[in-house]
């Protein structure tokens, strides 16, 4: 009997050692019909005094192959870890999925380049309601009440008195209302026209107003800022170019031209063989804007402008159709 158990120690802990499935070994030897239960049970055979020796030994054999089967499933359980540990590696160093990360849109762009430009000459910003009276969009800024322009061929009317501002202006009778001289500002928005869309119309588009107000203000100051922005915005080649005009709030008036920044002047495709790019409205503000805003014309003078931001966009970017600004199709505004 002392033979079977050693033999089946033996076998065993061999067995142990040379497999994995340890589950079916365990059954097999220590299970309720395994070798060593199956050896305990014949324990009635066993005379009385070997009874105790025998049964030390059984219990020793039992103890030993637990505790081979418990190595085992150690190893077993370390080696899987090892392995997992190894096929799941994670390498930081890697360099990551790059995800696109969006811009501003052109004329976000300009706008930002404007404002930038003349804060750098001291002027703030002021900015005015879209949705506006028509006594700011028009009344006051020397527009009379049968001016073509308040034709609701060319603005939008929500009432009898109330529009959406058909350009910046109003913000310069507001900012004169409620301020004395000095004045120095722009206005950067929105502004909105029953113009049906094509290349260079949109119902609603961008400007940015200009305004200053102070003593001596003279026609040469309006030169000289425009000239000085005309230089920051598209070169320093630049060259500007007044022609006369009519706006009913300045007066002398003039539309204001920038030298062609790709051509230099000779004519070419983006100034449509011109050498000059039309690009905003100027002008000396009339006295009567002055003091219809509590201004007294005989103490001060200002002038004022007002650029489209749209064309502006255009002519900095070589785009020919404005629609393609306000589609927001990807593949259009990557470029820029
Ligand atoms: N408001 C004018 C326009 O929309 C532009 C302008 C502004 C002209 C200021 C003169 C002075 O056409």
């Amino acid at each position: 009997m002392k033979e079977l158990l050693k033999q089946i120690r033996e076998k065993a802990i061999a067995e142990i050692e040379a497999s994995d499935r340890l589950d079916e070994i365990r059954i097999q030897y220590l299970g309720k019909k395994g070798e060593l239960t199956a050896v305990l049970r014949g324990m009635g055979k066993v005379s009385p005094e070997e009874r105790p020796l025998i049964g030390q030994l059984a219990n020793e054999v039992r103890a030993e192959i637990e505790a081979a089967l418990a190595k085992k499933e150690e190893e077993k359980a370390k080696k899987e870890l090892e392995n997992r540990l190894l096929s799941e590696k994670i390498d930081v160093t890697v360099p990551g999925t790059p995800f696109t990360a969006g811009h501003r849109h052109p004329l976000a762009q300009t706008e930002e380049m404007l404002r930038d430009i003349f804060i750098g000459m001291g002027f703030s910003i002021a900015e005015g309601p879209e949705v506006e009276y028509d006594y700011y969009n028009f009344e006051a800024l020397n527009l009379p009440k049968n001016h073509p322009a308040r034709d609701t061929q060319d603005t939008f009317y929500i009432t009898d008195n109330i529009l959406l501002r058909s350009q910046t202006s109003p913000v310069q009778a507001r900012v004169m209302e409620q301020t004395q001289p000095p004045i120095r500002i722009i206005s950067p928005g929105r502004v909105y026209r029953a113009d049906p869309a094509d290349a260079t119309h949109s119902p609603i588009f961008h400007q940015v107003e200009g305004l200053v107000v102070d003593k001596g203000i003279t026609m040469g100051d309006l030169k000289g800022i425009l000239e000085l922005f005309a230089k920051k915005m598209f070169g320093p080649e630049t060259k500007i170019r007044f022609r006369p005009h009519h706006f009913p709030f300045t007066e002398p008036s003039a539309e204001v031209d920038v030298s062609c920044f790709v051509c230099g002047g000779k004519g070419c495709r983006l100034c449509k063989g011109e050498g000059w790019m039309e690009i905003l409205g100027a002008g000396m503000v009339h006295p009567f804007v002055l003091s219809n805003c509590g201004i007294d014309p005989n103490v001060y003078s200002g002038f004022a402008f007002g650029m489209g931001v749209e064309r502006i966009t255009m002519a900095r970017l070589g785009i020919d159709d404005l629609r393609l600004m306000y589609e927001n199709d990807v593949r259009f505004l990557h470029q820029f």
